[in-house]
Formats: structure tokens, sequence, C-alpha cells
């Protein structure tokens, strides 16, 4: 599975920290390369056009909240990006949402709490059967 993951200037030292614990992923970095400030609505839209090309399978976004960087994603038809606040939406963003994008707040979780959530997401199966007619309608109404 390829990953691509990208943030703001409020995600940069969580996106670093997570290239970093899982350097085996080679995952493809999409920026902020500083701490600088930056608008994060252009690595929501970076990210966007990268899964939709298909050239990565699962988008990380990061900025301050993960609010702001979700909203911006979801504007695309096609992403699902989900905002991983607990273990148990990262499972559930997974096997009933099939979350293409994981969103987290690089100002308000831990580095150990997003990888945990990392961790469980990866391992976990989406269900299909009627999530996918739910998945299914989200489509039809964009
Ligand atoms: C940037 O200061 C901050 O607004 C951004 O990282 C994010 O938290 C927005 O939702």
């Amino acid at each position: 599975m390829k990953i691509a993951i990208a943030a703001d200037h409020g995600g940069f030292e969580l996106k670093e920290a997570l290239k970093k614990h899982y350097a085996a992923l080679n995952m493809a970095d999409l920026g902020t390369f500083s701490a600088d400030s930056v608008d994060y609505p252009d690595y929501a839209h970076l990210m966007a056009q990268t899964i939709l090309k298909k050239q990565a399978d699962l988008g990380i976004l990061i900025c301050g909240t993960g609010i702001g960087i979700s909203i911006a994603a979801n504007r695309h038809k096609g992403i699902r990006a989900a905002l991983l606040y607990s273990a148990e939406t990262a499972r559930l963003a997974k096997a009933h949402n099939n979350a293409n994008v994981i969103v987290f707040g690089g100002r308000t979780m831990s580095v150990d709490e997003v990888i945990k959530r990392i961790d469980i997401f990866l391992q976990t199966s989406y269900e299909g059967g009627r999530h996918q007619r739910r998945l299914d309608k989200i489509e039809e109404t964009e």
C-alpha cells in the first residue's frame, strides 16, 4: 500500500515524527517541508488530487486541529477524510467509512496516540454491505 502524508505548519512536527516511525512504509511526503506558516487548504487539495489520481492508496493529513484540513479535503468528490480522534474512531473510520484520508491534529494529539490510531486503522478491514450503500449515497448527493 502506498501512503502519502502532508501537513501545514501546525502539523509539521507530527508529520516528521510519523515519517520516522513508519520509515519502512516509505511514505510519499507532499509537504510542507518546514515550520514556516502555510495555508492548510493547499495541502488538502494536493492530497485529494494524489488520492483521486491513484498515486497513493491512503493519505494522512495533519493541521493544528485536523479540522480545517478535513473540511478542505472533503470538498473533493471521492475523498472520505476522517478525523481520528480516538482508538475506536480509528477502527470505525475503516470498518464503516472506508476512509481514504485519515486526519490528525498536530497541536491536539500526541505522537503516541496518533501512532496507535494509525496502527488500528491499518489493521482493520472495511465491512462493506450496508456501509457501501451509505458511501454510495454520499457520492450521489455531491
Ligand atoms: C493554522 O494556524 C491552523 O489554523 C491550522 O493548522 C488548523 O488548525 C486549521 O484548522
